[in-house]
Parts: structure tokens; C-alpha cells; sequence
């Protein structure tokens, strides 16, 4: 595989339909814990049912698109570091301090601090099936990954690489819009929110990322060409042995969806669908209002109010 870069085109920026905000009621960020490599094994056997996957591809591939479906269909729960680091940037927290230059510069923030970010989130992850999205972002955060995984006995099950032309996601980042405190992505030629300029759940207004114009976005790519794209070689090499690497094309949701949809359903069939009535939220643990909807879920449940969602944070 040629992973030579190519500069990008100089790309179209959509028309503000409404002036960007700052974030004013997301919930505080957790703060981020040592990263345990000796945490108790899990009592779950790594028997290949489980679904602990990657979503690996360049920036503006879909992985935050395509996570979010397989969320709403599956019982699945998800990480963006991505939509973890804006909510640290945010919330002003000292990791978000550290990261909003190095974001807005589109280059990568040092392993060590991307483990500080993951590793509280990573333990909530335990016995569910789960997608990381953005991490890891490197070789090094690969490797920290997998003794992690491999300590708890629950390593990946599968590597899913979106590949996406680059020309086909330059002209997408120029028209995607976002709803920074949940992560949730628009896009107005193809996935465009009920009223523009605003979320579907919230109706706050959307922005745009810092991150999205054309010189920033050249160097995000050429960062996945240097220093991500080496973990496809780690994840194809024999001595990874327990996770499946697939390799999805397309340049549609009409094309890559159901290739995916196939996969997760025909490899890993103890992945439940959700019940319709809770199919409509999102459970992402990057999303700040997940936790507080699943907790009223439980006690809705529990009052004999509603259908009870499966329990996914310890
Ligand atoms: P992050 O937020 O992860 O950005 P990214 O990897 O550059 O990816 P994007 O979120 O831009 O794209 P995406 O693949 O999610 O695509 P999307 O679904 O939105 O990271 C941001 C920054 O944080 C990094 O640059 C770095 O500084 C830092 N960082 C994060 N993790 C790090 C780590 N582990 N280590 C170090 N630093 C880290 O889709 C894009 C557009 O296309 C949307 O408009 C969407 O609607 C549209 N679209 C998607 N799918 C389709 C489709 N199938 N057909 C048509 N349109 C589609
Ligand atoms: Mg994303």
C-alpha cells in the first residue's frame, strides 16, 4: 500500500450559518487517572463473540460518522480522543490547555498524555462491546494499547481501516458542521441536520472545527501519512493474532455502510441490536450526556417506567 503524501488541494469552506459558540453547560471532564497496565483481568473470556474494534482511517474518512451508526443500531459503546480532547479544550482543563494549539495545528499530542486521557475511559470499557476512534494514533500508543488489552485478557477483535481517496475527503471536510459538546457530525451535502446551523437533539448551533481549513487539514493528513498509517503494518504483521484487520472502500455511506453493517453483524453475532424505543440515542463515552441519560434510563426502568437498557458504566 502507497501511503506516499500527497498535498491536498486547497478545499472550499462552507458559509457560517451561524456564529461559532463556546461551550457553555458540558458536563466537567473526568479527570484522566494513571494509565493501569495491572488492572484485575476481566472474567470474560477473549472467545472472539466480543467486539473490541478499531476504526482506523485519515482525517475526514467517516470514523466518527460511521462509529455513530454502528452505535445507534448495536449495543456498542464508543471513544472518540478526538471529541475527548475538545471537551478538555472546553471545559479548560490542564490537558485541554496543553491541547488546543496542538489541535488547532492539526499535529498530534504526545503518547503519554493521550494515555492520561484514555486510560479512565479505557477501564469503563471493560466487558462491552466497544469502538476506539482516533486512538491509537501511533505506533507507540498501538503497542501501549495492546499490553494494555492483553494484561485485562481482552485484546482487539477487529481493526476496521477506512479507505477513503483524498480528494473525496477534502471536499466532505469543507461542508461538515459539528455539535462540539456531544461530537455529533453533519455534513450539509449529505447528512444535513433537520434546521441548518443547529443540532437535532439539542438545537444548539453547530461550528465549524478549527482544525477544518485547508492548510490545517493538509497537515492532519500528511500526520496520518507519517506517523498513523505505520499501525496498519502492526495490525497486518502475523504476530498480531487475535484482531481482524478489514479494509473498507468506498466513497458513499451507500457504499461503505453496509460493508461494515456485514461485517460487525456476520463476525461478531453476540452483538445485540438495540431496542427501537432506545435506538434514537447516542452512547458514546466521549459524549457528556450519555452518562446522565443512561442513569435516568436504569431509574426509569427501575420504576417499572420504560424498557431497561443494558447497564454499560460501572
Ligand atoms: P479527531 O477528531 O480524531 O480528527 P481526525 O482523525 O482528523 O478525524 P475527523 O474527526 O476529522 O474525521 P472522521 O474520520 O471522524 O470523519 P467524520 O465522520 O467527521 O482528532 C482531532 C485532533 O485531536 C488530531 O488532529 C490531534 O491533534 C488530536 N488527537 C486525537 N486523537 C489523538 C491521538 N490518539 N494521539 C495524538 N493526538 C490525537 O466525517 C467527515 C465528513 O465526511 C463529515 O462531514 C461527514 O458527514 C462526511 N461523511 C462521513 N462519512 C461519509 C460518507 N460515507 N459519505 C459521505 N460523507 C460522509
Ligand atoms: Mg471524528
Amino acid at each position: 500500500m502507497n501511503f506516499l503524501f500527497a498535498r491536498a488541494p486547497s478545499i472550499r469552506i462552507a458559509p457560517t450559518p451561524t456564529a461559532p459558540r463556546s461551550i457553555s453547560h458540558s458536563v466537567s471532564v473526568s479527570k484522566a487517572l494513571p494509565f493501569y497496565l495491572n488492572n484485575l483481568r476481566s472474567t470474560e473470556q477473549n472467545d472472539g463473540k466480543v467486539l473490541r474494534m478499531l476504526m482506523f482511517g485519515k482525517p475526514g474518512a467517516g470514523k466518527g460518522t460511521l462509529s455513530a451508526r454502528l452505535v445507534k443500531k448495536y449495543d456498542i459503546l464508543s471513544l472518540s480522543t478526538g471529541d475527548l480532547l475538545r471537551q478538555h479544550i472546553a471545559e479548560g482543563t490542564e490537558i485541554g490547555r496543553q491541547a488546543e494549539e496542538i489541535v488547532a495545528q492539526g499535529n498530534l499530542l504526545p503518547d503519554d498524555v493521550m494515555l492520561k486521557v484514555v486510560a479512565s475511559k479505557l477501564e469503563s470499557l471493560n466487558n462491552r462491546h466497544w469502538i476506539l476512534d482516533g486512538f491509537p494514533r501511533t505506533l507507540g500508543q498501538g503497542k501501549l494499547l495492546d499490553s494494555y488489552l492483553q494484561n485485562q485478557n481482552t485484546p482487539l477483535s477487529l481493526v476496521v481501516n477506512l479507505d477513503v481517496a483524498d480528494n473525496v475527503i477534502l471536499s466532505r471536510i469543507s461542508d461538515r458542521w459539528v455539535h462540539l459538546p456531544s461530537g455529533r457530525v453533519y455534513n450539509m451535502s449529505y447528512n444535513r441536520p433537520k434546521v441548518d446551523g443547529f443540532d437535532d437533539e439539542t438545537g444548539e448551533p453547530l461550528t465549524k472545527r478549527p482544525d477544518d481549513n485547508p492548510d490545517i487539514f493538509s497537515r492532519r493528513l500528511k500526520q496520518f501519512y507519517d506517523s498513523t498509517s505505520p499501525l496498519l503494518a502492526y495490525y497486518a504483521s502475523p504476530g498480531n493474532k487475535s484482531a481482524r484487520l478489514v479494509t473498507l472502500q468506498g466513497e458513499t455511506s451507500d457504499e461503505i455502510w453496509p460493508q461494515l453493517d456485514a461485517v460487525v453483524r456476520r463476525s461478531f453475532p453476540a452483538v445485540r441490536e438495540r431496542a427501537s424505543s432506545i435506538a434514537k440515542r447516542r452512547y458514546s463515552l466521549s459524549d457528556p450526556f450519555a452518562m446522565e441519560r443512561e442513569k435516568r434510563a436504569i431509574k426509569r426502568a427501575a420504576a417499572g417506567d420504560g424498557p431497561n437498557p443494558s447497564k454499560f458504566f460501572n
